[in-house]
């Protein structure tokens, strides 16, 4: 949470998120951009976007008008929190960098399109909006987690903070990957990337070398933690052309990030568990492609978890590891935010895949990454304001519509004996 810290001392008021325009003014945009949904992109689209006849003013165009459109959407939903919570210093915070945002993006509106320095002025502008944002995860958790301190978190309160934060997370990481997109295709000084790549996705990317990037990468925090680390067993199959190596379209550092989280859990688990063994028994990884989908199961001997437990596994604030020290040094903690699974598991759901946990309690764990095979099916999965969302803020929890077990069996005999 250092980052949420130096971000909070930072902090620019709440009144500057306005700059020139009044609060009406502010009103009256979030309304109007509020008003339209999200449009999805499938990966393909980002592709022909950035392929060989990639058109600046084609791309501009729908951004200038798609970024507003998903801050203004997420930032109805920022205001049905509950408002001890909203009234966190650390969500005004995140909330005025959103008004701020919006606000510099809708000076494009009315902007000519075939002026060049209007298009170098928005690269600059989805710049500062991109580092601007930069620590919103750090200062929202910060916020979440002082509102845990000093409120009472009732079930329902939990449920609509889980159901927030999910959405929340998802858009940014949509906004990121707009802003990335645009910037790394047309920003001229930014050419440094691999030659193969269009934007931030890789057309061929290689599966079972990303496996073995982020294992080794996790194995090195494992050993710095704990002297030992298990080693991997990798498992490759593919079912559409036998014996061919496993490529995917996908954007390799997503797919990085969730590989790299479920590693350093299996990695944890194994060796926690298997302390007293002579030897840590592998984590076996298997990648398998099929028709649609492209597997990646990672299994572990780490013991498991509880079934009961396994949903608030992706809670945001659920972890079992100590929290890691913030002594000033940028090491990367093996574990301790809790921030693990959840995010992982909207990076999976963001182009319509999924991740799951299926664990044997007293044996170990499996964790399933599912992503679609298809760049024409790899869609974009985005939050969208409406009522249905807002009740979700709003219904309270129901009387449970299957039984709850009694504690004890009242003794009637007694009872009856005495009547
Ligand atoms: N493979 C696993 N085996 C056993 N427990 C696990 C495994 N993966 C996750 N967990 C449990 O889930 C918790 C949350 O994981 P995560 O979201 O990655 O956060 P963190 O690793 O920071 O605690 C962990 O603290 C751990 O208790
Ligand atoms: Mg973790």
């Amino acid at each position: 949470m250092k980052a949420a810290r130096i971000a909070l001392r930072n902090a620019a008021p709440l009144a500057a998120a306005g700059g020139a325009i009044s609060g009406a003014g502010v009103t009256r945009e979030v309304e109007h951009f509020s008003r339209y949904s999200p449009s999805p992109l499938s990966i393909k689209q980002f592709l022909d976007f950035g392929s060989t006849n990639a058109c600046e003013r084609t791309s501009f165009s729908f951004l200038r008008h798609e970024l507003p459109v998903r801050l203004a959407n997420i930032l109805k939903e920022i205001d049905l929190l509950p408002s001890p919570l909203l009234g966190t210093t650390s969500v005004q915070l995140v909330k005025s960098w959103y008004v701020q945002s919006l606000l510099e993006l809708v000076e494009f509106q009315d902007k000519k399109i075939d002026d060049h320095k209007v298009l170098s002025d928005f690269i600059d502008a989805i710049v500062k909006v991109r580092n601007r944002h930069h620590d919103v995860v750090p200062v929202m958790a910060q916020g979440v987690l002082e509102y845990r301190d000093s409120s009472k978190m009732d079930q329902f309160i939990n449920q609509n903070i889980q159901y927030f934060l999910d959405r929340f997370y998802m858009n940014r990481i949509s906004i990121r990957m707009l802003i990335n997109q645009h910037t790394l295709i047309f920003d001229n000084n930014n050419n440094v990337g691999n030659p193969r790549h269009i934007g931030c996705i890789d057309p061929c990317c290689d599966v079972v070398d990303l496996v073995h990037d982020a294992f080794q990468s996790s194995q090195m925090l494992c050993d710095q933690y704990y002297f030992a680390s298990p080693e991997l067993k990798l498992i490759q199959i593919n079912g559409k052309a036998a014996g061919q190596p496993i490529h995917i379209v996908y954007v390799p550092s997503h797919l990085f990030h969730m590989l790299f989280e479920l590693f350093k859990n299996a990695m944890r688990a194994t060796v926690e568990y298997q302390e007293k063994k002579p030897s840590l028994d592998p984590v076996e990884v298997t990648v398998v492609l099929g028709k649609e989908d492209l597997s990646i199961k990672i299994s572990d001997r780490g013991g498991g978890v509880p079934v009961r437990k396994i949903e608030s596994l992706f809670s945001y604030t659920y972890s079992t590891a100590p929290k890691p020290a913030v002594d000033g040094s940028n090491s990367t903690p093996l574990a301790g935010f809790g921030y693990g699974l959840p995010i992982s598991r909207l990076y999976a759901k963001y182009f319509h895949g999924d991740l799951s946990l299926c664990s044997i309690s007293g044996y170990g764990t499996d964790a399933i990454i599912h992503l679609k095979a298809l760049s024409t099916e790899s869609v974009e999965k985005l939050p969208v304001f409406n009522k249905s969302a807002c009740k979700h803020y709003q219904t309270s929890v129901e009387a449970d519509d299957w039984c709850v077990p009694k504690q004890k069996i009242r003794n009637v005999s007694r009872q009856s004996a005495v009547a």
